[in-house]
């Protein structure tokens, strides 16, 4: 297992891969590592010579202090979970200073107006701080490939568009949402709902996919209405919103167009944890 701290003993490891022209495969994460980080591994692993895993809780992208300090942190663990899918994964576990050096503030980002739908208007600034630690961890690591899980699918596009404006070499692969048996999408916060949650958390796939199956027949508005609907009468759950929108744009809508592609959003409240989930429509 390899794990560094910092970006000199880690260019030390990754120098041997690129004089050989062996491709990189980064997967960041901001550690508490599931069986979702897992399955974003095992894609790198099979594309690339060697994979990275950073391991990173990101000051500049928490807008609430007490969620910051809240976020669970397990180094040991984490390295446990990936060493039990293979030991040739590096692992890249920097220190805040290591990253930003005594300026942990965030670089200013234009997303072309992805910033301001969704995630982006409920969280200020919080794409501005995921775009900063991204790029920097690209313009340290230098992957050949960068793998995002699609249950935070603004911010795969918020990242693919950041690499088109930068002009970074690196590829960004979206790697499909990885679910519990029981539907649930994988999530670092599902370690802070009871069994009782876990259990009732279920229901937001179960949405989602009756609101999938509407989708053929119904347009976006009903299928919105619909959704609403059902969290009104679920005690639960505190909805926070859904919505369908272009894939592209992320702009909500009120009608289907031809050639286009849609997701449904949501996030929803159960037991004091916002939980997320999407799903492709069409
Ligand atoms: O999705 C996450 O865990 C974080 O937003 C990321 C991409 C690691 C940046 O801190």
């Amino acid at each position: 297992m390899f794990i560094y701290t910092t970006k000199t003993s880690l260019e030390r490891h990754l120098k041997a891969f690129r004089d050989q022209n062996k491709t990189i495969g980064l997967v960041p994460t901001m550690g508490a590592i599931h069986d979702g980080h897992l399955s974003l591994l095992e894609k790198s692993l099979l594309d690339n010579d060697c994979t990275v895993v950073s391991i990173f809780v990101n000051p500049t992208q928490f807008n609430n202090a007490e969620d910051l300090e809240k976020y669970p942190r397990n180094l040991e663990r984490d390295v446990k979970t990936i060493e039990s899918l293979s030991d040739q994964i590096v692992i890249f576990a920097p220190s805040v200073t290591e990253i930003y050096q005594n300026n942990t503030v965030s670089e200013s980002f234009s997303y072309d107006g992805l910033e301001f739908e969704m995630e982006g208007a409920q969280r200020p600034g919080h794409f501005d701080g995921v775009g900063t630690v991204v790029k920097k961890l690209f313009e340290i690591i230098r992957p050949n490939q960068a793998y995002f899980g699609e249950k935070d699918f603004q911010q795969l596009q918020i990242v693919k568009k950041m690499v088109e404006k930068t002009g970074l070499n690196v590829k960004v692969v979206g790697v499909s949402i990885h679910r519990e048996l029981s539907g649930l999408a994988m999530s670092s916060r599902n370690e802070r709902l009871s069994a009782q949650g876990l259990e009732q958390a279920t229901y937001l796939y179960q949405v989602l996919l009756e609101a999938k199956k509407r989708f053929d027949s119904e347009n976006p508005v009903k299928v919105q209405q619909f959704v609403e609907s059902e969290f009104k009468n679920n005690p639960n759950f505190d909805l926070e919103y859904f919505t369908i929108a272009d894939e592209a744009t992320l702009k909500s809508v009120t009608e289907k167009e031809a050639g286009h592609k849609y997701r449904g959003f949501l996030v929803a409240h159960l037991e004091g944890v916002r939980l997320i989930d999407n799903i492709s429509l069409n």
